[in-house]
């Protein structure tokens, strides 16, 4: 097994979404530097698949705590049960999302709610529990925004808007926490992920490696953001190269 010498090596880190994309490219890349994983998605076998991978290939713990991330017990739980297992929490990673439908005049209300109660009150059910455990290690919350939640565009608002809402909130926390933890958004422009398979077409599907990034790259972002010991990274945004040009 390789060897860490990582500054977050002992560190112990909750992933929602860990199932797949970003937040399972996370997860590994945390591992290999040393951090122990608390993995929550609601595909279990997913979860369980990557846990040994993890244990299989780095020195970090892994363990999967199949949660939904719109069920506030469940939520709960899954900080108790991740700071139980580690005797404390140091980075919370706030990915868990997800994209249906499109536009807004034929938008269900049931798909509005999933994406609000997904994107938005998964993430504000996930920091409100983990807080308390944070302030106590000096520790990170990485939110996953969006180039969505920056900039108005005609794809998917009520998408977009639970984006705005993670970035709003995000800014907001660090504010009230007062430098006790560092709060980080990362904002990934198109990456190719298993987001949007509802439509038909995933984002991997859609987008060739030229035209978006890799969820690898996004994972990179998250761990160099939960490295940083004194300084905090408020926003990092993560672009394909040409998207200025290709709005
Ligand atoms: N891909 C992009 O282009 C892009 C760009 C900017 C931002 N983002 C954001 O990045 C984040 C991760 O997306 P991704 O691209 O990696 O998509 P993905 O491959 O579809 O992964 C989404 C993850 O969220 C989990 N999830 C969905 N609903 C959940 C629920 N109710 N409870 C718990 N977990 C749930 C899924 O797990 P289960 O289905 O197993 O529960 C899965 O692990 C999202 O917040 C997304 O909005 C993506």
């Amino acid at each position: 097994m390789a060897e860490t010498t990582s500054t977050l090596s002992g560190d112990a880190a909750i992933v929602t979404g860990a199932s797949s994309g970003i937040g399972r490219e996370t997860a590994l890349a945390l591992a290999r530097e040393g951090v122990d994983v608390t993995l929550a998605a609601r595909r279990e076998e997913r979860l369980d698949a990557l846990a040994d991978r993890i244990e299989r290939e780095t020195d970090a713990t892994a363990i999967a705590v199949p949660t939904n991330v719109r069920d506030e017990d469940g939520v709960e739980a899954l900080v108790e049960t991740a700071v139980d297992r580690f005797g404390g929490l140091d980075i919370l990673l706030n990915n868990a999302g997800v994209v249906v439908g499109g536009d807004i005049e034929e938008l269900s209300t049931e798909k509005y709610r999933l994406m609000m109660e997904t994107n938005a009150d998964g993430m504000f059910f996930a920091t409100r529990a983990a807080l308390p455990h944070l302030r106590e290690s000096g520790g990170t919350i990485v939110f996953i925004g969006s180039f969505a939640g920056q900039y108005a565009r005609s794809y998917n608002p009520a998408y977009a808007a639970t984006k705005w809402w993670a970035r709003g909130f995000a800014q907001s926390v660090a504010a009230q926490t007062g430098g006790d933890i560092a709060v980080t958004t990362i904002n990934p422009s198109e990456v190719r992920t298993e987001i949007a398979a509802e439509t038909g077409r995933s984002f991997a599907e859609r987008f060739d490696e030229d035209e978006a990034i890799e969820p690898e790259d996004v994972a990179e972002a998250v761990v160099f953001a939960a490295g940083q010991e004194n300084a905090m990274v408020s926003e990092l945004d993560l672009y394909r190269r040409d998207k200025f040009s290709v709005l």
